[in-house]
């Protein structure tokens, strides 16, 4: 594969070839290697992973930045590109196979990456939301098809709300919310519907790498979707039920308080809840089986192998956990990043990469 940067954070210009197996960028502290892991977030998924503002990855006083990648896969090669503008009225650009298209959408699928970062302790530790988010780009690389479900249900959420906030001025039309319920209703019947599948398959998964990387046999990780609807058969009448005995609260509070915008996972080790009771050893072991589950659940969605993207975490792990993950590892590109070289332990990267203030360099 090859990435190519234009004023992306601290790069002005960089064209970078990328040999399959284990590519390795290593540089102090603020060099600039995730940098480049997150271009190829954007170029995957047309945002960041570690930002929501995108003109925080313009480098600073360009108006625009540009990222590319080409990437050889079994059918065809595919190009991507994202186009960023400082300027809030311009909308980012994004190319697929040298076109324009109008739909984020349209970008997912083509390449696909996962990442395995610092910030993804709060996927197990922290709000609902990282968790859904989690879930979320996770759906959207694996079918376009979920991003858009997902897309009409914050649509008509904002819609309901908008009328709930309305009446709370005493200006909506409260005979409207039964129809906004309608739509709702159906709506996030798709959303909860790949969510509970996609859990369950990381449930399975995730077992496996936990009981694998962890080594203890007596820590069970299991994941389990929760949320108004997660037992449901008939998911659209159970939420428009939902919605139904919610509206009386809806109305007071001037928000939709039912449905997969509210949802969880419930991340459990031997039974007990791992946000309150894990280590953070063990909160680390369990995102990183996630990760590993994720990759497995890409592959059969798509038929093809993700990138992975490694920031920062071999360091993190004592020995043993650092090579049993490296084994799992080893049949996939991956690009990592460290402080040190000699954190790579057992592996053997096909190239090491000096990262200095915006230039790379074969160490
Ligand atoms: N928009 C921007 N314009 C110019 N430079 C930027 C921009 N955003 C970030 N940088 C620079 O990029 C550097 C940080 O890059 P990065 O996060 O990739 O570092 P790193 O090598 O991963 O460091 P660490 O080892 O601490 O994780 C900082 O020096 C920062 O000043
Ligand atoms: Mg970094």
């Amino acid at each position: 594969m090859h990435l190519r940067l234009k004023d992306f954070r601290s790069y002005p210009q960089l064209s970078l070839p990328l040999p399959p197996g284990i590519t390795a960028l290593t540089g102090e502290n603020g060099a600039g290697k995730t940098n480049v892991l997150e271009a190829i977030h954007l170029c995957c998924l047309g945002r960041s992973h570690r930002t929501s503002v995108d003109r925080d990855m313009i480098r600073a006083g360009e108006e625009t930045c540009a990222v590319h990648a080409r990437v050889e896969r079994a059918d065809r090669c595919h190009e991507v590109g994202v186009r960023l503008y400082a300027q809030a009225r311009q909308r980012k650009l994004i190319y697929v196979n040298g076109k324009t298209v109008s739909r984020l959408g349209e970008l997912m699928g083509h390449m696909t990456c996962v990442m395995f970062s610092p910030e993804d302790l709060d996927i197990v530790k922290g709000q609902p939301q990282q968790r859904r988010r989690f879930l979320d780009m996770m759906l959207s690389q694996c079918q376009p098809a979920y991003f858009y479900s997902l897309q009409t249900y914050m649509t008509v959420l904002k819609q309901r709300n908008a009328l709930l906030r309305a009446m709370g001025k005493n200006m909506g039309d409260a005979r409207q919310l039964p129809a906004w319920d309608e739509q709702l209703a159906l709506a996030a019947a798709p959303v909860v519907q790949a969510r509970r599948q996609a859990v369950m398959q990381l449930d399975a998964l995730s077992r496996g790498h936990y009981a694998h990387i962890g080594g203890r046999k007596e820590e069970v990780l299991a994941l389990a979707y929760q949320g108004t609807l997660q037992s449901s058969t008939d998911l659209v009448a159970d939420m428009a039920l939902a919605l139904k005995d919610s509206r009386p609260e809806d109305i007071r509070r001037q928000t939709t308080s039912v449905g997969p915008h509210r949802d969880d996972i419930a991340v459990t080790l031997s039974g007990q809840d791992i946000r309150v009771f894990g280590s953070q050893g063990q909160a680390r072991t369990a995102i990183l089986s996630m990760r590993l589950s994720q990759i497995e659940v890409l592959e059969q969605a798509q038929g093809e192998t993700p990138l992975l993207l490694l920031d920062d975490v071999l360091s993190e792990l004592d020995m043993s956990r650092r090579s049993r993950l490296l084994q799992r590892l080893n049949r996939v590109q991956t690009l990592l990043t460290t402080t040190d070289i000699n954190d790579l332990g057992g592996v053997s990267p096909a190239q090491v990469l000096q990262v200095t203030s915006g230039r790379i360099t074969p160490a």
